[in-house]
């Protein structure tokens, strides 16, 4: 009987009744090859979790890189629980807005206000609205993933929906290439309101790199915005601004602020933030008190405890040895590993006879059987131990022989148990 039968079952049923199957794109069965994957979890602790047929995992996408501190991490469910018994929204705001402002204020080096959203969208949206407002302008250079809605989406493949007038005032550059960014700039002289970017994803800032970004952007009248949504409370306490020693002129937050408490934030200087007052930025719960004390109760520990220190030193541990595998098969022509310690990545590229699609179904199927979650990132967690890095490593040390033999064979296909994966949408 299939080890993930019960999966199977809900996905049926689930895509009766939920288009994709799933709330989140990279959640959904799009992502997760049909048959040789569990599509659906019903528990976590710490850096385990459990699916609906009971089989366990070692996670390491956590929550979409949302859970830092682990799952059901107890001095975050605490300040929840404690707060659930007094309410979660009210009829005017709750002093915690106020005390989580305070906190990202004194960690996050360009921020001198802060507004809360829900989602990272919420947060890049906004910061984009501010910037537009700001400099009385319109178009907007993007550089990595910001989220679901027009003003961003519109610049990808995924673009139906988006009306041609929204898509064309977004305009795409290209990472640690600022030459890139100057054409893109130059090509509207005057026009763009906002540069904002992913401060660092698959790959590491050139030396110079962000400052010159950011001269570009400001030369040209724009703002520069960090999306931090992932960087932010994961690469330092201040986010990958502290950590380049680059500050830009918005920031926004999302995923581990609250330890995937849904609760995102923009943040800036006052004479930025202040348009804040004269834009619309205003939903029912973006002062929700539930996630508000679970970001004061996860920047609280990060500020208490070596959070991201233990981050980058296990992620660090882990791409070594991830790196030694790949050498000792001779794969590199295939595997590549990439991206800060905290947030690594494994790249797969074409081979004689294999697709990387191919590729990377065959090594989902081989790492989810023997319980480990990954879709080719390690988002690391405070939660994973050193047995948790070995579980991975005996894991990856099977998988990628599995691999090996594929490229070897030159047959990737002979190996699946189940349609390779399509390539959709791609963002980084
Ligand atoms: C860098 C970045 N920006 C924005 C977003 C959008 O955040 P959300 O999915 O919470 O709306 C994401 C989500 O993956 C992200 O990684």
């Amino acid at each position: 009987m299939s080890r993930y039968r019960k999966s199977e079952e809900m996905l049926e049923r689930a895509l009766r009744s939920i288009p994709l199957g799933s709330q989140t794109f990279s959640k959904s069965h799009t992502q997760y090859p049909r048959g040789v994957s569990p599509f659906f979890l019903e528990r976590g602790k710490g850096c385990r979790v459990w699916d609906v047929d009971g089989n366990e995992y070692v996670d390491f996408v956590n929550g979409l890189a949302s859970v830092t501190l682990g799952y059901c991490d107890p001095d975050v469910d605490t300040a929840v629980a404690r707060q659930l018994q007094s309410g979660v929204i009210f009829t005017l705001p709750h002093p915690l807005e106020v005390e989580v402002a305070e906190k990202i204020v004194e960690m996050v080096p360009c921020a001198e206000q802060v507004r809360f959203g829900k989602n990272g969208s919420d947060a890049t949206a906004g910061a984009i609205r501010v910037a537009r407002a700001y400099t009385g302008r319109d178009r907007v250079a993007v550089c990595g993933y910001h989220g679901w809605q027009d003003w961003y989406i519109g610049s990808t493949a995924r673009n139906r929906g988006v009306p041609a007038a929204v898509r064309n005032l977004t305009h795409t550059f290209t990472y640690n290439n600022a030459a890139s960014l100057h054409t893109v700039l130059t090509s509207h002289p005057g026009e763009f309101a906002a540069v904002i970017l992913e401060p660092m994803n698959v790959a590491a800032p050139a030396p110079g790199f962000l400052e010159e970004v950011r001269e570009l952007a400001h030369n040209h009248g724009a703002l520069l915005v960090f999306d931090e949504t992932i960087t932010g409370f994961r690469f330092a306490n201040g986010g990958a601004q502290e950590l380049f020693g680059v500050t830009p002129d918005l920031a926004t937050f999302g995923k581990g602020l609250a330890n995937g408490y849904p609760v995102s934030a923009v943040a800036g200087p006052a004479r930025i933030m202040h348009v804040m007052e004269e834009i619309f930025f205003s939903f029912t719960f973006g002062g929700e008190t539930l996630s508000l004390a679970a970001a004061l109760a996860t920047l609280e520990k990060l500020q208490r405890e070596p959070v991201v220190a233990v981050l980058a030193e296990r992620g660090a541990r882990l791409v070594a040895s991830l790196q030694a595998r790949i050498d000792a098969l001779a794969l590199g022509d295939v595997l590549s590993v990439s991206g800060h310690p905290s947030w690594s990545f494994l790249t797969i590229r074409d081979a004689p006879g294999c697709t990387l699609w191919e590729l990377k179904t065959l090594l989902l199927q081989e790492l989810f059987a023997r319980g480990v979650l990954t879709l080719g990132t390690h988002n690391m967690s405070y939660a994973h131990r050193d047995d948790d890095l070995m579980t991975l490593d005996a894991a990856y040390a099977d998988a990628l022989a599995v691999v090996k033999d594929a490229v070897e064979a030159r047959a990737a296909a002979k190996f699946l148990r189940c349609k390779p994966l399509e390539s959709l949408f791609k963002v980084r």
